[in-house]
């Protein structure tokens, strides 16, 4: 196990490049399940949850190769469904595509609960069953899992999911892109990475229109073929490395973005006093702060709003921020726990119900030791860190590592003095050459 030890105080100045989007990564890796032929896929992010989906793929007969760090060479066409290792399912919530894929190519379907971050409201995935259910499946859970079969097979359905739900419209994507018949899905989650798995899709010969709009419409065809894809910029990563530069102060460009899947968090960003420029030709985002932040009130909202993803991120920032914030989490249930984490840097709520968070902000926040409780949760570890005076060590670093390539490498080059260790080390002896050196000469805060 592995910690991240941090010295705060100092702003970041530079260019970090962003990487591929995990959420668009994931479905689309196991979409490749339905297609017998090869597919070239670029920009793939080298993340833990990726590492984990190419083990159960792989585990079930599906052909990967590494062409790069970033490019995958994916071929499905001895995909074995019902096969998947459970240990690996149960680590990321993404496994739950397998049902989609399984239903897809079998009719049948077979796998661990799945697991990834784990809130106190719990994850529940009715809606992905009753979609399954519409399209004639018999769905049920055993012990260790979820169970479906379609004894006809499936066939296309209209399905209402009565909340725009990212996982249900992803495995209702995948199980009706083979199925004959057409099949509508309303109420759809319309995030960038549900245009993505479209595209993807559809470059391989599906037929999939209106992802991206709350009713998506997929007339089933009878065989995928090859094809070559870039997965598009992660609009998470994006967004905390914006918020990191908004927090520490400094000056940041990130390369290879898509502006306009960031509006939501650029808009806040604004409101809290710091200066964004974007240009969606370039594909960049300029961030620029001085560290003095004003208060604003947040609610998470599926997309195009503020994303859930990048709550704790701001909780962050407002914990410094000049007046009293407030956090209305309206997509996933109990999603503060990191909060505890973050009070031991001195960060001030001021009233706390399930799903609202009152934060007041401080002048200053003070180094603290703190256990990531899940990856986004941990990403606002790591900013509380690099804003407070001292020296903070974060662990569980393992949840961290789910959705950021090379975090401690990409904030090292923007100036941030951060070193990645063993756990149990008492004195940071890097694991990594990436991870050992911090620029020198930059200017303090
Ligand atoms: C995806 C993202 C995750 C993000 C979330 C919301 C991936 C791999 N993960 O998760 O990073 O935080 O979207 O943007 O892409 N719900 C139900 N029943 C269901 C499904 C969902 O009640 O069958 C509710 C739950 O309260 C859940 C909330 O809807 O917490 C959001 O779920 P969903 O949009 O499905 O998120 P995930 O696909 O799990």
């Amino acid at each position: 196990m592995e910690k991240l030890i941090i010295t705060g105080g100092r702003p970041l100045y530079g260019t970090v490049a962003i990487s591929g989007m995990k959420n668009a990564a994931l479905p689309i890796l196991f979409a490749c399940a339905l297609n017998r032929e090869t597919c070239i896929l670029h920009n793939v992010p080298a993340v833990k949850d990726i590492e984990t989906t190419v083990a159960i793929l792989t585990a079930m007969g599906i052909s990967i190769r590494y062409l790069s760090p970033t490019t995958l060479e994916v071929n499905g066409a001895n995909f074995r469904p019902c096969t998947s290792p459970n240990a690996f399912v149960r680590r990321i919530r993404a496994s739950s595509y397998l049902m989609g894929a399984e239903l897809g190519v079998a009719g049948k379907t077979r796998i661990a609960f799945p697991g990834g971050c784990d809130f106190d409201g719990g994850r529940p995935l009715d809606l992905h069953m009753k979609g399954f259910e519409a399209m004639g499946a018999e769905m049920s859970t055993y012990n260790d899992g979820y169970v479906g079969e379609a004894p006809d097979g499936l066939s296309g359905a209209k399905i209402y999911l009565n909340k725009a739900s990212v996982g249900a419209t992803v495995n209702l994507i995948l199980a009706a892109t083979l199925t004959p018949g057409h099949t509508v899905i309303s109420n759809a989650a319309r995030e960038p990475h549900i245009v993505s798995l479209a595209r993807f899709l559809n470059e391989c010969g599906a037929n999939i229109v209106n992802a991206g709009t709350s009713e998506i419409q997929i007339e089933g065809v009878s065989a995928l073929h090859g094809c070559t894809y870039r997965i598009p910029p992660d609009m998470i990563e994006a967004g905390t490395y914006m918020a990191a530069v908004a927090g520490t102060g400094g000056s940041v460009t990130l390369t290879g973005v898509y502006p306009e899947h960031l509006q939501a968090t650029i808009d806040k960003l604004r409101e809290m006093g710091v200066e964004v420029i974007d240009n969606n030709a370039l594909e960049t985002v300029t961030v620029s702060s001085d560290g003095h932040l004003s208060a604003i009130e947040l609610e998470t909202q599926f997309y195009p709003g503020f994303p859930t993803d990048m709550q704790p991120q701001f909780a962050a920032l407002m914990a410094v921020a000049k007046g009293t914030s407030v956090i209305r989490e309206a997509i996933i249930n109990g999603r503060f726990a990191y909060l505890e984490q973050l009070k031991r840097t001195g960060v001030k709520t001021i009233g706390e119900a399930k799903d609202t968070a009152y934060i007041e902000g401080v002048a200053k926040l003070s180094a603290a030791n703190m256990t990531a409780t899940d990856l986004r949760g941990g990403a606002a570890m790591v900013m509380v860190a690099l804003m407070a005076n001292g020296t903070s060590e974060i662990r569980n670093v393992h949840l961290i590592d789910r959705g950021y390539d090379n975090i401690e490498g990409k904030l090292t080059a923007l100036g941030a003095d951060i070193v990645r260790c063993d756990e149990d080390a008492d004195y940071p002896a890097p694991v990594s050459e990436k991870s050992v050196k911090a620029p020198s000469g930059l200017p303090m805060k």
